[in-house]
């Protein structure tokens, strides 16, 4: 019967595994998105990144290149260079709004949060066969209630996972294409970050690398025209 068919294809929410000890805190649902799911994703993240390209941020005062691609979707997107990490409403070299985010992307949100109000921004991170990212907290954020949200797509990586000061002891999992980490509650300013891709472990992107997309509440329900968050380091 269909009904026993989708019933077998739903992702089973209530298997979300603990990424740490704390309550309420970091979640891994492996295989959320199943293989039609993620191509569909896939494709809308090109055509973000056909009206949005990609671009090599750099780090505050020193300048280095991160090794990651980025871009964003939604009405803020989370940027970095010399002037510090920041959330904007335009594209940083074309000036251009940031494209919408994925439908898809909208109802993982909306279905695994369970918050009160959408994302107002989605990070897009491509990685090829060499890039990583460092430990580091998503605190640019004025909502700390809602949780971020990260899908996976593309090859594996190797996420490393702590607690909320730089020396807690870390755990490290891998994200496989489909994959959805909540990191919320009393994980959301956990350090995280991916020592390495795992190259040709996935068939998603013909190109090959990963792309992960973290959806982020900006600004609290109802206060959306506040002013821009500038950590400014
Ligand atoms: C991030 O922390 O911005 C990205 C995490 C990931 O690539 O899985
Ligand atoms: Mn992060």
């Amino acid at each position: 019967m269909p009904e026993a068919v989708d019933e077998m294809t739903k992702p089973d929410l209530a298997a979300a595994v603990p990424l740490s000890h704390r309550a309420d805190g970091a979640r891994l649902v492996a295989g959320y998105l199943d293989r039609a799911a993620q191509a569909v994703l896939a494709d809308a993240v090109r055509a973000a990144i056909a009206a949005a390209p990609l671009y090599q941020p750099r780090m505050p005062r020193s300048g280095s290149p991160f090794s990651v691609r980025m871009t964003n979707c939604g009405a803020l997107g989370w940027v970095s260079d010399e002037a510090g990490y920041r959330y904007q409403p335009e594209h940083p070299l074309t000036g251009a709004p940031w494209s919408p985010i994925p439908e898809i992307a909208l109802a993982a949100w909306a279905e695994l949060t369970g918050y009160p109000a959408p994302p107002e921004a989605c990070l897009v991170n491509w990685y090829g066969p060499q890039a990583k990212m460092g430990l580091h907290q998503d605190r640019d954020e004025q909502a700390f209630d809602a949780p971020v949200l990260s899908l996976s797509l593309g090859d594996t990586a190797l996420f490393r996972i702590g607690g909320t000061s730089r020396k807690s002891p870390t755990r490290t999992v891998r994200l496989a294409s489909g994959d959805a980490v909540l990191i919320g509650g009393a994980d959301r300013l956990a350090f995280h970050g991916i020592d390495r891709i795992l190259p040709g472990t996935s068939t998603l992107l013909p190109e090959g690398g990963r792309i992960n997309l973290t959806l982020r509440r900006v600004t609290p329900p109802g206060r959306t025209g506040d002013p821009v968050v500038n950590s400014g380091r």
